[in-house]
């Protein structure tokens, strides 16, 4: 029986954080099991908005694919490949983009998200402006038909869909299948300040290789409710960082639940659940950072996996460009 094909990725602009382990990086440990998975580490894509720092954007490659590595991604199981080498995603950018306008591009709500929130005014790079063409080519090219993202980039899957539909008639046959948004249960995680969302340049987030007095100190310093002043008053939970971490993270649901009702009830102090999100953490941020310091000693390895999962990527890539070029009916030599 095949599998089916999934297809994720992440822009290589820094290395990842446990926000990025409870939306996405878990889930991708157990979908290496049950779906032919490709994980891209999108440094093309990353550009969009990263050109003045193509640094940034290079050394990252090594980074997130170690946080994928040191997760637990399985490079026997998942083919970890990288963008900017796999030409066939180049060149079913460049054809897609005649099939979208820039009227549907400028109207996609990701896009505009995206750019209200750069602040590039009218200054938007095309290449940014037109990401979605090329996040199309990315996710047909593979033929994956299940696609996780984030809520925020659901909209990128509805335009893929558009754009298969276009070539497909274009063509006259079916050669390229639409695409599932799957939108994980945790949503974003916020910050430890408690603000909408976890970042590394916002100085919100725990990163996957914290030392435990980093992990301390951010706990610490995590936003709870400021009208909590004594342990005997009643506590908000919503919008309450720990709360929300510990729903992300502690598996014992019902002990989570009873936390709840105590909290709001009074008498449960902030230290309490911060021990318990603390011990909670630093248990699960261990291993990662322990598995991490060794493979980034060996670098060869790392490289030996982009490489090889880059290959795999290659074949099927080339076949679907192949296959659009002559379903297009385009001239071939
Ligand atoms: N847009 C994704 C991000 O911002 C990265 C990405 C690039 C991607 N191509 C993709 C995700 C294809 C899923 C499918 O992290």
């Amino acid at each position: 029986m095949t599998k089916p094909i999934i297809l994720t990725g992440d822009r290589t602009t820094g290395p990842l954080h446990i926000g990025h382990y409870a939306g996405s990086l878990r889930n991708r440990l157990e979908f290496q099991d049950t779906h032919e998975q490709y994980l891209l580490l999108a440094d093309t894509q990353a550009l969009t908005d990263n050109a003045h720092n193509p640094d940034k954007v290079r050394r990252n490659v090594i980074e997130v694919a170690l946080d994928y590595l040191a997760v637990g991604i399985d490079p026997a199981k998942t083919s970890i490949c990288l963008q900017s080498h796999l030409p066939a995603l180049a060149e079913l950018s460049m054809l897609y983009l005649n099939f979208v306008t820039v009227a549907r591009l400028e109207r996609n709500p990701t896009i505009k998200d995206e750019i209200r929130a750069r602040g590039f005014g009218r200054d938007i790079p095309a290449g940014f402006l037109c990401y979605p063409a090329a996040q199309a080519a990315d996710i047909t090219a593979f033929k994956a038909t299940v696609v996780p993202v984030g809520e925020d980039q659901a909209p990128l899957i509805e335009q893929t869909n558009e754009i298969v539909r276009r070539i497909n008639s274009t063509a006259g046959k079916h050669i390229l299948p639409e695409a599932r948004a799957v939108i994980p249960q945790t949503g974003r995680l916020m910050g430890i300040d408690g603000k909408a969302k976890m970042s590394k340049s916002g100085g919100n987030a725990i990163s996957l290789s914290a030392f435990p007095d980093d992990i301390s100190t951010a706990v610490k310093q995590m936003f709870t409710d400021p009208n909590h002043l004594r342990i005997e008053d009643p506590g908000q939970v919503e919008g309450n960082v720990v709360f929300a971490y510990l729903d992300a993270f502690d598996e014992d649901y019902a002990e989570v639940e009873h936390l709840k009702e105590h909290y709001r009830q009074g008498g449960l102090g902030d230290g309490k659940i911060k021990k318990r999100l603390e011990d909670i953490l630093q248990a699960l941020i261990e291993p990662i950072r322990r598995r991490r310091a060794q493979m980034s000693q060996d670098q060869s390895y790392v490289f030996d996996v982009i490489r090889k999962g880059t290959e795999r990527a290659k074949e099927r890539t080339e076949a679907t460009k192949q296959e659009v070029v002559s379903g297009l009916g385009l001239f071939q030599l």
